[in-house]
């Protein structure tokens, strides 16, 4: 029988274990998220081989009917079952870049289903299936015992008649919702000028104290974005 809990009120000691980051191109977030503890990219943008960060490449691979041979849904499985089942010594995983990801998701289960767009996949099945691959693959990394940190691209959309412009994450606001429904904190990182770099916290889950971060390099880390502690 399940043992309950006892009825007692808790003192958490909450500590940031997945990370979104977000930015424009060539801002750091590649540079960034590569410092932490020991890590493993799922890389889709093929300039991994520039970086020093262990890297597998996530991708939809076509025969030459158009078939698919290898699908980024199957292939992600398989990392995952990896992780979980052999041993290794990672302690993080860079998902760079998270809206890639999401658009071979999208295309796998098109050629799959042999259409051109999620939409033509009668009752609403096509988004269904998305969001239950996207949902399994962010629950799956969250059980993991790592770091897991998504990166996605920047979107700069500026007003005509103000002149200001609004920078957002780059995933598809019904997509970002799922993935950072599971993240403790977002880090946006920008470039001015050559060779400053910033990064500054623009959401977290709750108040993050230093002495709860147990990883000292994780805490220096953090330790440099604007608005941490
Ligand atoms: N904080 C930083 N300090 C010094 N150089 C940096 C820093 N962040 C990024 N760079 C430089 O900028 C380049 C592009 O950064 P990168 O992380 O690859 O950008 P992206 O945001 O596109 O992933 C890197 O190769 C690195 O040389
Ligand atoms: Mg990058």
């Amino acid at each position: 029988m399940i043992q309950l809990p006892k009825d007692e009120a808790l003192t958490p000691k909450p500590s940031p274990h997945n990370f979104f980051i977000w930015g424009a191109t060539m801002s750091g977030k590649s540079y960034f998220a590569s410092f932490f503890p020991h890590p493993l990219s799922l890389n889709t943008d093929g300039n991994a081989e520039q970086g020093s960060t262990p890297s597998i490449q996530i991708r939809n691979v076509r025969n030459k009917d158009g078939k698919l041979e290898q699908s980024a849904i199957k292939q992600l499985d398989e990392v995952i079952t990896a992780l979980q089942s052999q041993p290794h010594t990672f302690k993080t995983l860079i998902v760079d870049v998270i809206d890639d990801i999401c658009v071979m998701i999208e295309q796998a289960i098109c050629l799959e289903a042999g259409v051109q767009a999620l939409s033509d996949i009668p009752y609403g099945k096509g988004f269904a299936t998305f969001n239950g691959v996207l949902q399994q693959f962010v629950m799956d990394l969250k059980a993991l015992p790592m770091n897991v940190i998504y990166v996605s691209r920047e979107l700069a959309i500026t007003d005509e008649q103000t002149g200001t412009t609004e920078k957002t994450p780059s995933l598809k606001t019904k997509y970002y919702n799922i993935v950072n429904g599971n993240c403790d904190l977002v880090i946006h990182t920008e470039k001015f000028g050559t060779d400053t770099y910033t990064r500054t916290i623009t959401d977290r889950r709750t108040k993050y104290e230093p002495e709860n971060i147990k990883d000292a390099r994780v805490k220096k880390l953090l330790e440099s974005c604007t608005g941490m502690f």
